[in-house]
């Protein structure tokens, strides 16, 4: 499915990040992928997937995001599809989160993944082929009770992939988003126990999502069998 095409996928050290370089992997793809602290859970995953390449980035360094891809466009020479998998959650009460915290989800979830996005676009643009996978969340797409900071910026996810899709189509480069429900780790990880409990009982499902069921669509979606889908924002909730 992937067999032949170089695959960037940000935050490849997180809870979905890491099972999307190993999916991609196991579709023949070569994976590169972003961490930013966990320098340790790079390098395991580097020595778990053959051919792998990690690269720091920092997605509230825009300047430090231009380098890095700069340079690895010397060094790869192509790349064919970007999954916009970093991103933050903040899970505080509204009356607590101050100016600092909003600026800090919005920089990382929609400034850094802008930058990302329009770095690597530009050698897709040169080669007039590529596609991008986005990665939204049911936070940013239904009513519930989510962090609000953190769903304003998964609904501005939704927005970039329509937008963006729209802007791409005469370089022939492929936008669509993922938009998993609840998973069993991750920024998930954090929503208090009645919420969970609370997500499941209307769940389809009758429980969280695990990392694998995102990825799969996210490797359909990055491949060449996806070719007829575009600017689409797919939900992999379970049923909600
Ligand atoms: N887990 C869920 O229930 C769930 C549900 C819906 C949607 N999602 C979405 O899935 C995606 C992955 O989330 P996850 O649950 O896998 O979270 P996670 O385990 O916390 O992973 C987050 C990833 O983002 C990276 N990151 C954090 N801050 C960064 C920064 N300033 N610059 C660059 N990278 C940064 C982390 O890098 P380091 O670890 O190296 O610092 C890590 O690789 C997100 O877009 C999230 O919104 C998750």
């Amino acid at each position: 499915m992937l067999t032949g095409k170089t695959v960037f996928i940000s935050g490849g050290t997180g809870h979905l990040g890491s099972e999307i370089c190993r999916a991609c992997f196991e579709y023949g793809g070569r994976v590169i992928f972003s961490y930013h602290r966990n320098q340790e859970a790079a390098k395991k995953l580097m020595a778990e997937i053959p051919g792998s390449r990690a690269v720091p980035i920092d997605l509230l360094n825009v300047e430090g995001i231009r380098t890095t891809i700069e340079r690895l466009y010397d060094e790869v020479g192509a790349i064919h599809a970007l999954v916009n998998n970093a991103a933050i959650s903040q899970i505080m009460p509204l009356p607590l989160v101050e100016e600092e915290d909003v600026d800090l989800i919005m920089d990382i979830n929609i400034k850094g993944t802008f930058f990302i996005t329009k770095h690597v676009l530009k050698g897709m643009i040169r080669n007039k082929a590529g596609t991008i996978v986005n990665v939204g969340s049911i936070a940013g797409a239904r009513m519930l009770d989510v962090p609000v900071t953190y769903a304003m910026t998964k609904a501005a996810i939704n927005g970039f992939t329509f937008a963006l899709a729209g802007e791409m189509k005469r370089f022939g480069i492929r936008v669509n988003s993922v938009v998993p429900g609840l998973l069993d780790g991750g920024v998930g990880q954090g929503v208090p126990e009645e919420l969970r409990k609370d997500f499941v009982a209307h769940c389809a499902a009758g429980r969280a999502g695990n990392a694998r069921e995102v990825a799969e669509l996210a490797c359909f979606l990055a491949s060449d069998r996806a070719s007829y889908i575009n600017g689409q924002n797919i939900a992999v909730d379970g049923g909600i």
